[in-house]
């Protein structure tokens, strides 16, 4: 079988530095929010080219602390995609705010800037926009549309890496929440999170939300919740974080050749405008044809293909008290109807590349 997505052989590649960074964990005797965490805290915040960053236990807690930090909740209002993967809305959900969705746009697959205006009202308190499979969101673009003061939070859960510009995805909101699930690109063995941000009071703020609001052990300042990264985790993260780089490259290798030479009859890609680079988290393109008999044929062949996302979120059973209907974001549910995501990681082989190329240039109707 070709997985569409294969982990064995990145543990395998860096094998000797994360069994050391393991090693160095077990023997310390300390496990959660030590030596490890923070050290990795630091690196991430570096790398990010932002002043603080807060290790949590997953991306989800992240975004619902991030939301709690900014006092957002019942009655409050946050605007984000249709056309992304469930924890961001749940996120919002668990906050006690209410999603409100803008569609995204057909080529890129993010959320159309053009229709946020029309969204806002009295009681939008925040942004949401999702760096959907590793695009990037111009988020200078959306500050300019919400104004200085909305806040932002960058959805950065996929996009470890990506940039505009010069400017890392996560860095440019006001908060930024990245996921190292294992098969992100900086991914852990088991859950972990990143919230990043620039403001010294919101890092304080998150810093006592993520766990139970201790100041010390004997007091507690705010009502939090437990959502730490574990030291083993952070261990792991901080040696993939110095490969995180090359294995992005692999990975933009890897969707230009799949861009090349893959049978344009079949497929768009995502478009990745000007001045953004892609950290490919996925390599997601619209079929042009029976998308339903390629699968099975792929599936006959023992590749394995995915859909992200099968259902837009306002038509999933969970947001129907939201009210709304199909048909209220028409783009997303086109995109719902024809994305195939391909064989896709960093360490691909050449070998596997070329299959799953000339298996899906031989697709008949
Ligand atoms: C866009 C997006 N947001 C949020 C999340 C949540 O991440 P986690 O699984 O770390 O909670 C994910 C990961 O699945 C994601 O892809």
């Amino acid at each position: 079988m070709i997985w569409r997505c294969d982990l064995v052989p990145q543990y395998e590649l860096y094998k000797k530095e994360i069994d050391e960074a393991m090693q160095r964990v077990l023997v310390s005797g300390r496990y959660t929010n030590a030596t490890e965490v923070n050290a990795f805290e630091k690196e991430f915040a570096k790398y990010i080219g932002v002043d603080f960053s807060v290790g949590v236990a997953n991306a989800t807690d992240g975004l619902t602390l991030s939301l709690m930090a900014l006092g957002i909740g019942k009655g409050d209002e946050v605007i984000t995609t249709p056309f992304t993967a469930i924890p961001t809305v749940s996120a919002i959900i668990d906050s006690g705010a209410t999603p409100v969705f803008v569609d995204v746009k057909e080529d890129t697959f993010l959320i159309d800037l053009d229709k946020i205006k029309a969204a806002i009202t009295q009681k939008t308190k925040a942004v949401m926009p999702v760096h959907l499979f590793g695009n990037v969101v111009d988020i200078f673009k959306l500050r300019e549309i919400v104004g200085k003061d909305m806040p932002i939070i960058e959805d950065a859960s996929q996009s470890h890496g990506s940039k505009l510009g010069e400017h890392q995805s996560g860095s440019m909101g006001d908060i930024g929440v990245f996921s190292f699930y294992p098969t992100k690109n900086l991914g852990a063995i088991g859950d972990g999170g990143m919230i990043v941000t620039k403001n010294a009071e919101i890092n304080e703020k998150l810093r006592l939300l993520r766990m139970y609001g201790m100041t010390d052990y004997n007091h507690i300042k705010i009502n939090g919740i437990n959502s730490r990264l574990d030291e083993l985790q952070a261990a792991i993260l901080r040696v993939k974080l110095t490969h995180l780089d090359e294995m992005n490259h692999k990975r933009n290798l890897i969707a230009k050749k799949y861009i090349s030479q893959l049978r344009t009859d079949l497929f768009e890609h995502q478009v990745i405008e000007e001045g953004i680079y892609s950290n490919y988290h996925v390599f997601v393109s619209k079929f042009k044809s029976d998308r339903k008999k390629f699968i099975e044929y792929m599936d006959e062949r023992k590749i394995q293909t995915n859909i992200y996302y099968l259902m837009p979120l306002h038509m999933q059973e969970a947001t129907r008290f939201l009210g709304y209907k199909k048909g209220d974001f028409p783009i997303a549910e086109s995109l719902s109807d024809k994305v195939i995501a391909l064989t896709f990681y960093p360490e691909l082989q050449n070998e596997l590349q070329e299959e799953v190329i000339s298996v899906t240039n031989k697709f008949m109707l």
